[in-house]
């Protein structure tokens, strides 16, 4: 179980397979931000408010912060290994198979997970643009959320979960060009909302700045970190990047670095325009978000806090006399987030294709479809997952759940990187991480303090989850690899990336 997959078959692999280098610098760095801008800061906004006041704003520095160390480990070992896979392969060449089979298996958590709470918070904005049509439609109550909200199940999000699945079962990949577009799409809503709130902060908005205490500030931050998540898509595309030894360091870098700066200029306009105080219990205690006694306190308010609203951007903005821009700025929100989450189901059935290449898991999942040539038996299996936790869990809970196997992930890459570069310090490293010594350290640090402060929910549902997974490895994986029976050779069938030019 400690047998690792040797870099130069995985390189071999890579270089006799076809797939055309089209995406440029720009594309990457667009396919970056296109695949992190997303629930985080649309919605997640609220949470993070109701966890830290206005210290939400230190929350997302130290959340970017955690992520921009974790991408400097990934850029060294997407330069080195630009093959699809990213943490599972990464982990499968440097520490073997048993712990890129875990790693593979907090992948679905991150991916999966993450696509169910992107789900629920495009519903989020959609239940809100609707009501304010100057029609309105109403949706019920026990169709706008789950039973931690007083619903039965969310359909919207339901829906939105399975459409996306049927386009990816049908060979929808995402042009770049229509990327691109919504890129822009979500870039001017959350540049309109920065012009328009901004110019009317208050500095008692700030005050108290961080009502919840330091403890308080840290777990928004573990909770905030799913707004950064999703730049290691980027080096998904590793296989059809030009130059990737140049261009994926830098674009990872790139969209990291505009997403945080985007973030702070949110944040800071959210709570200086209308306040982000947390709504506190009875006890004079912060309740938890996402519960029942939340909801009922919120339903008690004439004008709703930010941290009470499923759509805390637009609401800041009818509320501070815009109505007309919160609702493009909803419907912004409603064409852009989809793309979010092909990402992370495309993502998702990625990692299950190699995962089942490498014969750790059932060959039957990687079977294409004779028509569409898409792994459709997984990309559906993901998808009705998807869809039932979107149905029944809050955003928040899914997010943190999300969180819980993605810090794995990027901790166990920046071990990695440093174990490679005892093993085996020659190999050529076209991006060489610098101060490495400092930073895959610190992204270690930091991926198990943000850990540390998740909510135990999520911090109990990850060991369970790594149990099954090893229950599963060793009924199957482990005398099913193809490594173990000693051929690493390249696959007949490979599907294409989730991009198209
Ligand atoms: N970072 C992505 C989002 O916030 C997953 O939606």
């Amino acid at each position: 179980m400690w047998r690792v997959k040797s870099l130069d078959a995985i390189l071999a692999t890579a270089q006799k397979k076809s797939l055309h280098r089209s995406l440029g610098l720009v594309q990457l760095t667009l396919l970056g931000i296109g695949g992190v801008i997303g629930t985080g800061i649309f919605v997640l906004t609220a949470e993070a408010a109701q966890k830290a006041g206005p210290g939400m704003m230190i929350s997302f520095i130290i959340a970017g912060a955690v992520s921009a160390v974790a991408a400097l480990c990934y850029a060294e070992l997407a330069s080195m290994v630009p093959v699809s896979g990213s943490a599972y392969t990464y982990s499968y060449a440097v520490l073997g198979e048993l712990v890129a089979w875990l790693v593979g298996w907090a992948l679905i958590l991150e991916y999966a997970v993450a696509a169910s709470a992107v789900s629920v918070g495009w519903s989020g904005y959609i239940v809100g643009l609707l009501a304010h049509l100057p029609d309105p439609i109403i949706v019920p109550p026990e169709l706008a959320a789950g039973p931690y909200a007083g619903g039965v199940f969310n359909l919207l999000a339901v829906i939105v979960a399975l459409a996306v699945t049927g386009l990816l079962v049908i060979g929808t990949r995402e042009s770049a060009t229509i990327n691109a577009v919504l890129v822009a799409v979500k870039l001017v809503a959350l540049g309109a909302f920065i012009w328009l709130a901004l110019p009317v902060m208050s500095n008692e908005n700030f005050h108290p700045f961080s009502p919840l205490g330091t403890g308080g500030i840290i777990a928004a931050a573990a909770s905030i970190f799913f707004a950064y998540v999703g730049f290691d898509a980027v080096s998904t595309a590793a296989e059809e990047t030009k130059n990737p030894q140049r261009n994926l360091p830098i674009g990872l870098m790139a969209s990291l670095g505009i997403c945080t700066l985007i973030y702070l200029l949110v944040a800071a306009a959210a709570i200086g325009s209308y306040g982000a105080q947390p709504v506190m219990g009875a006890d004079g205690a912060a309740l938890a978000p996402g519960s029942m006694e939340i909801t009922a306190a919120c339903a008690a308010f004439t004008d709703q806090p930010l941290v009470c609203s499923r759509e805390a951007l637009a609401h800041v903005l009818r509320s501070i006399g815009h109505p007309m821009v919160g609702n493009l700025l909803g419907l912004a929100a409603g064409l852009a987030l989809p793309t979010v989450i092909l990402m992370m189901i495309y993502g998702q059935t990625r990692i299950f294709f190699v995962m089942s290449r490498d014969g750790l898991l059932p060959e039957k999942l990687s079977s294409i479809h004779p028509r569409f040539r898409t792994p459709h038996v997984v990309t559906w299996i993901t998808g009705v997952v998807v869809a039932f936790a979107a149905a029944f869990l809050p955003v928040g809970r899914l997010a943190d759940i999300s969180n819980s196997g993605t810090l794995f992930a990027f901790a166990v890459v920046s071990v990695a990187v440093l174990v490679l570069r005892k093993t085996q310090p020659d190999r050529h490293r076209p991006f060489r991480t610098p101060l490495i010594w400092l930073f895959a350290p610190l992204s270690v640090v930091g991926c198990v303090t943000l850990f540390a402060f998740l909510p135990w929910q999520a911090q109990i549902l990850f060991p369970v989850w790594s149990l099954i997974g090893l229950a599963f490895y060793f009924a199957y994986g482990y005398r099913h690899s193809h490594v173990a029976r000693g051929h690493t050779d390249v696959p007949e069938t490979e599907i294409p990336g989730p991009i198209s030019k």
